[in-house]
């Protein structure tokens, strides 16, 4: 395990599990876990994919060390495949408050799955240790309310009658586009997940200055965001090349040589072509518009 550091944000290399253990308890303001699915993608070369029982007594045993990590006011983001949400929703509200079930959804303008409804979305729970007493700062993640923004309606239920609010909290659909190669953002990833969610999520459930963990960092979406908006970050991950992504989206010092940290982009290609799925359809032009991997099992993609 190896750690890397500098003003308030932290990139510590190594297993979730081991890394989590030396985080003091109460000591998080806000966790956002996004773990490896469990449906066969490809993280820098080590597969996600294990026996169900085992990959649900894992997230077990990491989604309690979070929760442990956790202040009393903290919340909670989970992520996860579709196919594996029921099960955790089922273990995380023995141990926290869910307050939200949301969906993040997302277009796919390439190629959809034939043989059944492809996944166009994934599921995020928003839990918090105590409902009496948690933050969520709505007036930060204000969205055009349509009916009073567009279409200047009166509300005449109200006593006098007025306009329509113009803006809104979000509901629990969060229609986000996806990461895509000409996105700047874009980074050699099979899974990363926009700014915007995460801004979203740190807005909400954050305070300036409060720490904000994400045991399964990836691209280190939720750090660069964190960094942004004046959070403390800790990011967890396994894989050295995502480390290294890490590294210079946090402008962390390390012995790395600086080319070493420079961005490739590289489309995530891991994804099957249409070919080696069963026939050519038409539409198909950008990789990133494929379903990642749903076909072979049916039900959830990921971006
Ligand atoms: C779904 S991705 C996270 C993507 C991230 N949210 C982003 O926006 O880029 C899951 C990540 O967990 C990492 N990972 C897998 N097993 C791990 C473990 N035991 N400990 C820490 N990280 C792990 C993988 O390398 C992968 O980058």
């Amino acid at each position: 395990m190896r750690t890397f550091e500098s003003l308030g944000r932290t990139i510590i290399h190594g297993d979730a599990l081991d890394a989590l253990g030396a985080i003091e308890t109460g000591s998080v303001d806000l966790v956002f876990a996004d773990p490896p699915y469990n449906i066969g993608k490809d993280f820098d070369g080590v597969g996600d994919r294990r026996e169900e029982g085992a990959y649900l007594a894992w997230c077990h045993r990491w989604i309690d060390e979070c929760r442990r990590v956790l202040k009393q006011g903290g919340s909670f983001y989970l992520m996860a495949a579709t196919q594996m949400m029921p099960h955790l929703d089922l273990y995380c509200r023995t141990r926290l408050t869910i307050l939200s079930r949301m969906v993040w959804v997302y277009d796919s303008s390439g190629v959809q799955a034939r043989r059944f409804f492809g996944s166009m979305f994934e599921p995020i729970l928003h839990m918090v240790v105590d409902p009496r007493a948690y933050t969520f700062n709505a007036d930060d993640i204000l969205v055009e309310a349509k009916t009073g923004a567009r279409r200047g309606l009166i509300d005449y239920r109200k006593e006098p009658p007025r306009p329509y609010n113009q803006q809104k909290v979000p509901g629990n659909v969060w229609a986000l586009p996806r990461v895509r190669f000409r996105m700047d953002e874009y980074e050699d990833h099979p899974s990363q997940k926009p700014e915007a969610l995460l801004e979203r999520i740190v807005r909400a459930s954050s305070h300036p200055d409060d720490l904000v963990l994400d045991p399964f960092a990836g691209t280190f979406t939720t750090g660069a965001v964190a960094r942004r908006l004046g959070r403390r970050f800790i990011g967890i991950e396994l894989s050295e090349a995502y480390v290294k992504t890490g590294l210079r989206r946090l402008d962390i010092p390390s012995d790395y040589a600086p080319e070493d940290l420079a961005k490739s982009k590289r489309r995530k290609t891991k994804n099957r072509s249409k070919h080696d799925r069963g026939g050519p359809v038409p539409g198909a032009l950008d990789p990133m518009d494929v379903e990642p991997d749903a076909r072979a099992v049916g039900e959830s993609g990921t971006a």
